[in-house]
């Protein structure tokens, strides 16, 4: 049985079979409710309100996050419900996914170009008449033989060949020879140049950069939120998602994304899906293996084993992306469960072990990789930061877009704090930068104590029944709920930067290292571009160095992504440093837990002191900690 649903505000119309969640059938219909938890009715972001018709009663999970005022005035929670009769319901904009700050850019430039996809202008003969029976592709071969010496054609992809004697009549022999190793892919007219794609797969958001591979250059670059969002926000909840429900179509939902947006990027250059010939993905390990439709179960459990970590080429057509059909995509290898290419690409385009050691580099976000280049071996492990740092599980936290808080400081002139607000919007929630300076800023002014406790007498705290909270921004600023910054909230950051200081800190140790011994911090990512590092140093987030070591380096991921496509010598490299790469895996690290409450303190002198207390190794003379 299937009923109608009409949202308001706006009229969209679709149906909802009686069986489904009210929640998929939103996104079905492309209404992108934020739905943090994937729908296990645990992060209570997907709330809409019934204005008419039967639904499903209220569950343990509905009356967990909503009050018995809310669930009689028809607040529900999309996931939960499923529709008994046609519904008209409402759509708070709280509940709504906003866009977000993509962060594209990247300031390490990548050297090198010597791509695997060549090109070679020819000029083929054509016979007209019988009596010469060489092949198409045997007469090309020696064409390109004759005009480039030392080059050899050893055969061709099936579909290159089924697309060469029509590409080469109607160019009247004058063509552009695509090749990859010994092969020919296809041919193009001599005015196009072939392309290639870099892809940067995020668990949050994808980065695609559309290159130019015969001139070497970026030619367009866009980025997108990844659609599995609505099937949970961090990578746990997508692995469970896969186990429980549907594995294969969180691949597709990537590879439908990336051919959708593709449309967009190559319109706007004025170029041809049909000239991209090779690709080159890098992600955490997760979206590896979801993007190729590889078992997730065992990443799911100890000790976190991924399918493979070996680099893959796999054609283009297999996975069902539009692009030249004879195309490659190049997968450089994961490192471990939870350490992906993305920062295998990171630490590739940092260079990190050319960098003055010891060198530290970040990639923050639902999942933190760490990696530490010191005494000439380069380690690297992996934080589960959850998505604290992307607004997930915060009363109001949202991602980095319009609405979003994302910086707050100590403005005593000012009466109080300065808040600076994505899209200059009235303030709706608060990102992660946000959170991170609204954390330090309540430090600052005793709002809370090092320990994350808010202090009810602290300036700015208000108790709101059984919960203590501090306003960022007042009901009365144009959102009349307010923003505010709960206590849970606080332990929920706590967890999140105790989890990423402990694998610094881990990492430190095993290298027999202190912080005083630091020569850089490396961030990279959206997140690490977007925080600024002051406020990750106040609250300890980052391990004591002066702030001018800390060095945000933007999307390294993404050019590491396009270094491998530009430059087979580059993905040489990567697959290099992925075998010198030393995996620690820090759920097996004796002491992680001290490690991890240590560094759930809020400033750089508690973290010491705690670690002191709890008999943590001692550092090295020339390490505070
Ligand atoms: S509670 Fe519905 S998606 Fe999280």
């Amino acid at each position: 049985m299937e009923y109608d649903i009409t949202v308001q505000p706006g009229g969209t119309r679709f149906t909802c079979p009686s069986d489904e969640d009210l929640l998929t059938a939103l996104h079905g219909a492309g209404i992108n409710v934020e739905s943090v938890c994937g729908g296990m009715g645990t992060c209570g972001k997907c709330r809409v309100r019934i204005l008419e018709g039967k639904v499903t009663d209220p569950t343990l999970e509905e009356e967990d996050h909503l009050s018995e005022e809310q669930l009689d005035g028809g607040e529900r929670l999309a996931c939960q419900v499923f529709p008994e009769s046609d519904l008209v319901i409402e759509l708070p904009d709280s509940s709504l996914a906003t866009g977000e700050r993509l962060q594209l850019a990247c300031e390490l430039e990548v050297g090198g170009f010597d791509p695997a996809v060549r090109f070679h202008d020819l000029e083929v003969e054509i016979p007209a008449s019988p009596g010469d029976h060489g092949s198409d592709l045997l007469r090309l071969r020696d064409a390109l033989g004759s005009s480039h010496p030392g080059v050899r054609l050893e055969g061709a992809d099936l579909e290159g060949l089924r697309t060469l004697p029509t590409l080469l009549r109607e160019e009247g022999g004058n063509v552009r020879a695509v090749t990859r190793a010994g092969k020919l892919l296809g041919l193009l007219p001599r005015a196009r140049n072939p392309l290639g794609l870099a892809v940067d797969l995020g668990s949050t958001k994808v980065a695609l950069f559309l290159c130019d591979l015969a001139e070497g250059r970026v030619l367009a670059s866009h980025g997108f939120l990844n659609p599995q969002i609505r099937h949970g926000e961090d990578i746990v909840t997508r692995i469970q998602y896969a186990m429980d429900r549907d594995a294969a179509r969180l691949g597709q939902l990537v590879v439908e994304a990336i051919n959708d947006n593709l449309d967009v990027i190559s319109a706007d250059a004025g170029l041809g899906r049909e000239d991209i010939f090779e690709m080159v993905l890098v992600g955490n390990t997760a979206m590896h293996h979801l993007f190729l439709a590889l078992p997730v179960t065992q990443l799911a459990m100890s000790p976190y084993l991924p399918a493979t970590d070996l680099p893959l080429e796999v054609k283009a057509r297999d996975l069902g992306l539009q692009l030249n059909p004879a195309a490659v995509v190049y997968l450089p290898p994961p490192i471990a469960g939870y350490v992906g290419s993305d920062h295998l690409a990171a630490v590739a385009a940092a260079r990190l072990w050319e960098r003055p050691e010891p060198c530290l580099l970040l990639d923050i976000g639902t999942n933190t990789e760490v990696a530490l280049h010191a005494g000439g071996r380069m380690r690297t492990c992996s934080c589960a930061s959850g998505p604290a740092f992307e607004g997930g599980g915060l009363s109001q936290g949202m991602r980095a877009g319009d609405g979003a808080i994302a910086r707050v400081s100590v403005d005593p002139a000012a009466g109080g704090l300065r808040l600076s607000v994505i899209g200059d919007a009235t303030a709706k929630g608060i990102c992660g930068s946000g959170i991170l300076s609204a954390l330090a800023a309540m430090v600052e002014t005793g709002a809370v104590d090092t320990s994350g406790r808010m202090r009810e007498d602290g300036p700015g705290v208000e108790r709101r029944g059984e919960e203590l909270l501090f306003y960022l921004a007042p009901p009365d600023s144009g959102n009349p709920e307010g923003v505010a910054i709960t206590q849970n909230d606080v332990r929920e950051i706590q967890k999140a930067k105790g989890a990423i200081r402990a694998g610094v800190d881990a990492l430190l140790a095993e290298a027999g290292i202190g912080h005083g011994d630091l020569k850089e911090v490396v961030l990279a990512g959206a997140f690490g571009t977007f925080i600024d590092p002051a406020d990750a140093l106040a609250i300890a987030l980052l391990p004591p160095v002066p702030t001018g070591l800390v060095n945000q380096v933007g999307n390294a991921a993404g050019a590491g992504a396009r270094g491998m496509l530009f430059s087979a010598g580059a993905r040489a490299e990567a697959e290099e440093v992925a075998r010198r790469l030393e995996y620690l895996e820090l759920s097996a690290y004796p002491g992680l837990s001290k490690l991890f409450a240590a560094g759930m303190y809020l400033s750089q002198e508690t973290v010491r002191g705690a670690k002191g207390r709890f008999g943590l190794q001692a550092p090295p003379a020339s390490g505070p900690d």
